[in-house]
């Protein structure tokens, strides 16, 4: 694959949702773009007396791994209408040492899923205000508040609905060519 993308599921719980969507979005890529995800559940919690220049391991290897990054796709859980403390633990820890932020100039782009009606509305609202702050470059549609029931993907780890696998290959699509143009820009300079 020409081009990295890193999925960031916002779940450190073992049937994550938000897994198995994010990874039926994966599915929908074409040849030239990995999507791999990114492991952000062995962090420790944010501490800036953590944050010195021997950080630990884990946070060591999550920035090294933004920074390589291509662009990410964000799929987020709702907790109380925001982003899941693991996910906002992530973006914290990537974002420091100040002026050093691994985040600054990535392309990406975020969805989330739940069970609710409000599928995530909320919590992706807030979370677009925040990797703004970040200096991700996110796009801003298709949006997609993907509501979870039990017949969304099936036993293959596909979208199991071809109306529904359409409506999502447009947002991956969009994402792609947003990592392709930026990242072709980047490495042209
Ligand atoms: C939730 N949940 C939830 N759902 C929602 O649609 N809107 C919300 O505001 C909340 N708030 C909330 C708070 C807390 C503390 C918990 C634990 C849960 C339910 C949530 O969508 C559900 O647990 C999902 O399964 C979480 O996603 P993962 O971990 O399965 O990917």
């Amino acid at each position: 694959a020409r081009f990295n993308i890193r999925l960031v599921v916002g779940s450190n719980r073992k049937d994550s949702i938000n897994r198995k969507v994010g990874h039926a979005l994966a599915a929908l890529a074409r040849e030239d773009f990995a999507f791999e995800e990114l492991r952000i559940d062995d962090l420790p919690l944010y501490n800036q007396d953590l944050d010195t220049d021997t950080p630990p391991e884990s946070v060591a290897r999550l920035r090294a791994e933004v920074r390589a990054a291509d662009g990410f796709l964000f799929v987020t859980p709702e907790y109380n209408r925001q982003p899941t403390p693991v996910l906002l633990n992530a973006l914290h820890w990537a974002s420091r040492p100040y002026g050093k932020n691994s985040w600054a100039g990535k392309p990406g782009a975020i969805t989330g899923s739940s069970s609710s009606g409000v599928a995530t509305g909320g919590a992706q609202s807030n979370l677009r205000n925040l990797l703004g702050v970040l200096d991700v470059r996110l796009i801003g549609q298709p949006e997609a508040y993907i509501q979870f029931t039990d017949d969304l993907v099936g036993a293959d780890g596909a979208f199991a609905d071809e109306k529904v696998r359409a409506f999502h290959a447009k947002k991956i699509r969009a994402l792609e060519d947003w990592v392709a143009l930026v990242s072709g820009a980047a490495r042209a300079a």
